[in-house]
């Protein structure tokens, strides 16, 4: 597959789970992928406990992945909360593989709590990750892409962004903001030829529900037993979702001259909205 041959693609968050899926699968349909990811895991809300997880050398790690398939790439270290780490993702993106066709903003973290027991801690960094994020990364793309009069943006939303969850509220909230705003930038950047497309991905097992099992669980239940309590339980089609069954949308998405504004699901069957 080459349909993305000579475009360039930049995925925040693309060390590892579901970005990594993405950029794996872009550059397999011909793209150069930028990825950008922070050092390593800071989170009040402790769902990334092993500072070892991921981070940087991940995202070299994948980096490394995509060159061994006859693309271009890099890692840029940026933490999406940070206007000034945006704007130098795109420049070092545009400066050293040549411009940005594609932008992913996929950087996301969760934590489980109920609204009575919430701390601003835990609302403040999913918003600031979540939406502030994508907020940041889509209006630093925005003129590399108006100065070649078309342009791609997939904004990764969630299931939860579709329907309430009892304990992810401040999750929920967030990924109807990212679906909110995808569609109104969609309208917006329309007269310019960029298009703005959510996906919103079902259950993955990534760390994300390595946390969410774990964190989820009932008393006395195996974390194993939980997380297959969710996909047995939520799934209509009864199996988990991959990162392939997201870069996969991605790459249609990448393609698809006629298809802007849309928040599609990729979750089996859960949300038929
Ligand atoms: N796993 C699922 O079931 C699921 C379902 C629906 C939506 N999602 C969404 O998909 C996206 C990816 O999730 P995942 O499951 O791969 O999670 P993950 O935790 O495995 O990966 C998230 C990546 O984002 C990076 N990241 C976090 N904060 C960042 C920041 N401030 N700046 C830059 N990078 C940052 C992490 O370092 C990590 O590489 C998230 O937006 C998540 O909300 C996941």
């Amino acid at each position: 597959m080459t349909q993305l041959n000579g475009q360039v693609a930049l995925v925040t968050g693309g060390a590892r789970g579901i970005g990594r899926g993405i950029a794996l699968a872009l550059a397999q349909a011909g793209a150069d992928v930028a990825i950008a990811d922070l050092e390593h895991i800071s989170s009040a809300a402790q769902q990334y406990s092993n500072a070892a997880i991921g981070g940087f050398t991940a995202a070299q790690q994948t980096a490394a992945e995509i060159t061994a398939c006859g693309r271009r790439s890099l890692a840029i270290q940026a933490d999406v909360r940070k206007k000034e780490d945006a704007a130098r993702m795109v420049e070092e993106t545009v400066n050293r593989l040549g411009g940005l066709h594609i932008l992913v903003c996929n950087a996301g973290v969760v934590s489980v709590s109920s609204v009575e027991a919430m701390t601003e801690d835990a609302w403040d960094l999913t918003f600031a990750v979540n939406v502030k994020g994508v907020f940041l990364s889509c209006q630093a793309a925005i003129p590399a892409m108006k100065t070649r009069s078309s342009g791609c943006i997939i904004n990764i939303a969630s299931i939860a962004g579709k329907n309430g969850a009892a304990g992810l509220a401040h999750y929920c909230a967030s990924k109807f903001a990212v679906v909110g705003f995808s569609n109104s930038l969609a309208k917006e950047l329309a007269p310019a030829n960029i298009r703005v497309n959510a996906i919103c991905p079902g259950i993955l097992r990534t760390q994300m529900w390595e946390y969410l099992a774990e964190t989820l669980k009932r008393p006395n239940e195996a974390k194993e037993d939980a997380w297959q309590r969710y996909v047995k339980g939520l799934i209509p089609l009864g199996r988990p979702q991959t990162p392939d069954d997201i870069g996969q949308l991605a790459v249609y998405l990448a393609a698809a001259e006629n298809v802007t504004g849309q928040a599609i699901n990729v979750d089996g069957g859960v949300e038929l909205h």
